[in-house]
């Protein structure tokens, strides 16, 4: 029986030319290099330059995902942004991006799942395309975290950087098995209980300001890698997969820690994860994207490859997908 799945036909992604080291970040606030590094692993960020915006990282790494697809804008029926800075308040930076892409017509909204957001927007963009409604969409995670750090707070300044990635995915027929090609399950958890413990302290319908962002640090650890654990778990169940037959871990880029801890707890080899935050920082939404597209780029992720994605951000808000690229 003929099975829908979501393929993925392309990514890209784009990261602004702005480097900030974090021998920089010393003459900015009371911090090390030796520091940071030690406790997340990052080394240097991407700062957005004044002209640019969520949307406008977020049009070239879509372009970049279009290119790779062998597709023009024009044959993309859905734009899924996954952001926690939009560009404004509204409209949405999913309409934005369909502007500056040249689509019209498609449908284009905007998610936010924090630092989970790319997860949950392929999540979501799976259900549409896999139930028949619509045909190829672009889904995109960009983020300008520098834009809500409180640059005197060295407990949050020295985490975040910038960037957008995107992929293009294609509805196409499988077989139902593991052995399709494209998104084979996806876990989407949250927990509004821990809302305080990693937020933005603004907002249109409280302060009526941007605000900036709030993190408890410890607790986000400790939840970061307890949490990660049902949702990979879960998802190699549903898809009747073991941790041996996976290829490739892709997981959010927050913290060198977070990820190696995660990724011995689940028995999977330091070989098969895919690091970039030490380049990147956290890039929230953009962060897994960003790593696809360079692990694809770079020979590592080939056709055919298991892959799994996690992420875990603020609201709590967590999940997985296990894909075939
Ligand atoms: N440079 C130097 N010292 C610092 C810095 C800094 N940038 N930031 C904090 N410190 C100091 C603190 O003031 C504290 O000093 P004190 O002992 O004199 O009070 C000391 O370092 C220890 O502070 P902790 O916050 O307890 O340090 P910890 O070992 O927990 O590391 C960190 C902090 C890196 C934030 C860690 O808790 C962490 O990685 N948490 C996860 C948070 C995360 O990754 N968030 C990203 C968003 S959520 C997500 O994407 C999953």
């Amino acid at each position: 029986m003929t099975h829908l799945r979501s393929i993925v036909r392309g990514c890209g992604s784009y990261l602004p030319p702005r480097i900030l080291t974090n021998k920089e970040l010393e003459s900015i606030v009371a911090t090390s290099d030796e520091w940071i590094v030690q406790r997340t692993g990052i080394r240097e960020r991407h700062i957005a330059a004044k002209d640019e915006t969520t949307s406008t990282l977020g049009i070239k790494a879509a372009e970049a995902a279009l290119a790779d697809a062998g597709l023009e804008a024009a044959e993309i029926d859905l734009v899924v942004c996954a952001t926690s800075t939009p560009d404004y308040t509204f409209p949405s930076t999913a309409t934005q991006i369909q502007h500056g892409l040249g689509n019209y017509g498609s449908a284009a909204f905007d998610l936010q799942a924090v630092c989970s957001g790319f997860i949950y927007g392929l999540a979501t963009a799976d259900k549409f395309l896999t139930s028949g409604s619509h045909k190829r969409a672009l889904v995109v995670g960009a983020e300008t975290f520098s834009r809500i750090i409180d640059w005197e707070d060295r407990g949050t300044c020295v985490l975040f950087g910038d960037g957008a990635g995107a992929v293009v995915l294609e509805a196409a027929p499988g077989e139902g098995t593991k052995a399709d090609r494209g998104i084979l399950t996806t876990q989407l958890r949250s927990d509004g209980r821990y809302r305080d413990k990693l937020y933005v302290d603004g907002g249109p319908g409280s302060t009526g300001t941007t605000g900036h962002l709030r993190m408890e640090g410890r607790e986000v650890f400790k939840f970061a890698v307890g949490k990660v654990m049902d949702v990979v778990k879960d998802a190699f169940a549903d898809a009747g997969v073991t941790p041996e037959e996976l290829d490739w871990f892709v997981p959010h880029q927050a913290n060198r820690r977070i990820i190696e801890a995660s990724a011995d707890k689940l028995g999977i080899p330091r070989e098969k994860v895919v690091i970039t935050v030490e380049k990147h920082g956290n890039t929230s939404a953009a962060s897994i994207p960003l790593a696809l597209d360079a692990a694809r780029r770079d020979g590592r992720i080939k056709p055919g490859d298991l892959v799994m994605l996690e992420a875990i951000g603020g609201g709590f808000t967590w999940g997985s997908a296990l894909l075939r690229w």
